[in-house]
């Protein structure tokens, strides 16, 4: 008999029967937290969200100043050029010298609605490049929202989970699919979400050799940017710097996410980064769909501009006196985000006190950082059983399934929305979660 479960069962199962998925484990972010709203509301108990990526910090004073001034100024009557502000695009070429050290003139850096625009638009550009191939590899686990966008434009795309092939291994893997799958472009984040592994420099030096020598666009997607916090990347034109595989291969190109190493999220602005020789290239197959065969002018003046035909003017000023602040050592956006590390760590610790066990429970032999996220199972569950029970505990999550994991038994745990102050209503949920399963 399992006693003081929080939330009635009868209620949350008929609110699951009027979802559009079957599976649970199959449900999108934006669904899982479409779904436990509406299981909050009816219920009236407050959920511990783990399933979104929301910064759960504030914006800085910095970017707040800029924006409103800009605003003031009154920019907002003008259409913003596409490629970026001037002053954004000057500041992006210096963030990525002090931080990856990697030279870039401020011609190749461009401002978007979000990663997740630069994504879309990469996938529109690199995945055209050749008729022959196919499309995207990712390194899998990943983004789900970056699959969807495949899926929604109509692409192909080839994944596998590349906790069994780190280290060396990673080569022939790699080079098997990139050769069989006819693979046009390369995509990986690092940090890795939702794992938290971080690729070595060995690691991101095969994927800049194997891209050099079989022509593929490597998409290298720095959303948690600075983040493995076992390491500070934080100090401008000083090593240790953020690992990247522009110092292995002159075909990447790469995606700056300002929404939570900067919590600046709700702004959708983000930084794409493209290599000189990338933007350069010349692919006779780009004319089938766009106005040259030029891989950089189709991706900004084609596929950007018919995407939202640039980035809104205040935001942009935002992200460059940011990017200005922490340039010139004024700002240290890591000191601000070190608060997840310190979450993550508390709340692994009561997820294991009381059952769990975590998937990826390592980084090549070595203890996981603790960041944004962790991957956890609970034994002799599914995903979707997990995520369905713990939703009675008003408990939200999502399921590895759709993040490209080969571990259907895990969900990952975002720790940006749970406080401090959450801790012990967490750990006395999952202490009664246990006591009813075990
Ligand atoms: C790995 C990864 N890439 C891209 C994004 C999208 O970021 P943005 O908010 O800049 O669109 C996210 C957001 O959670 C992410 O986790």
């Amino acid at each position: 008999m399992r006693n003081n479960i929080p939330i009635d069962k009868k209620l949350t199962d008929s609110i699951l029967t009027e979802m559009p998925f079957s599976d649970i484990g199959d449900a999108s972010i934006r669904e899982i937290v479409k779904l436990a709203n509406a299981v909050e509301e009816k219920s009236g108990v407050k959920f511990l969200r783990m399933e979104m990526g929301v910064p759960g910090l504030d914006v800085s004073e910095i970017a707040l100043e800029a924006e409103i001034k800009a605003f003031k100024s009154g920019v907002a009557s003008k259409y913003a050029p596409i490629e970026g502000i001037k002053p954004l695009k000057h500041e992006i070429s210096r963030f990525v010298k002090n931080f990856l050290d990697i030279e870039i003139s401020p011609d190749y850096c461009f401002a978007t609605v979000g990663s997740a625009q630069g994504s879309t638009a990469l996938f529109m550009v690199a995945n055209r490049t050749d008729r022959n191939k196919r499309g995207v590899l990712f390194i899998d686990p990943g983004f789900p929202v970056q699959k969807l966008q495949i899926k929604v434009l109509g692409y192909e795309y080839d994944t596998f989970d590349v906790f069994n092939f780190r280290g060396e291994k990673l080569r022939e893997k790699l080079e098997k699919l990139i050769i069989e799958k006819k693979i046009s472009s390369v995509l990986y984040s690092n940090p890795n979400n939702p794992t938290w592994i971080s690729f070595t420099d060995e690691e991101l030096q095969i994927i800049g050799e194997l891209a050099t020598k079989h022509n593929v666009i490597v998409i290298e997607d720095l959303a948690y940017f600075g983040m493995d916090f076992r390491k500070d990347y934080s100090e401008p034109g000083k090593p240790p710097y953020q690992p990247t595989v522009a110092k292995y291969t002159d075909n990447w190109t790469m995606l700056i996410s300002s929404s939570k190493a900067f919590s600046y999220a709700g702004q959708r602005v983000g930084m794409l980064v493209v290599s000189e020789k990338v933007y350069k290239s010349r692919y006779p197959d780009l004319k089938r769909f766009y106005s040259t065969d030029q891989f950089g002018h189709s991706l900004i003046y084609n596929a950007l501009y018919i995407l939202s035909a640039g980035v809104s003017h205040t935001p942009q000023y935002g992200l460059t006196a940011l990017l200005k602040a922490v340039n010139d050592g004024v700002y240290n956006y890591r000191d601000d985000v070190l608060e997840y590390g310190e979450r993550a760590e508390a709340m692994k610790k009561i997820f294991l006190d009381n059952g769990f066990k975590l998937v990826y429970d390592n980084d090549l032999g070595e203890p996981l950082a603790d960041g944004f996220y962790f991957t956890v199972y609970y034994p002799g569950m599914s995903g979707s059983e997990l995520l369905h029970n713990l939703l009675y505990y008003g408990i939200s999550a999502i399921a590895l399934q759709t993040t490209g994991s080969e571990h259907s038994e895990g969900l990952r745990a975002c720790v940006s929305q749970i406080n401090e102050t959450m801790f012990s209503e967490l750990e006395r949920r999952l202490q009664l979660f246990h006591k009813n399963f075990s």
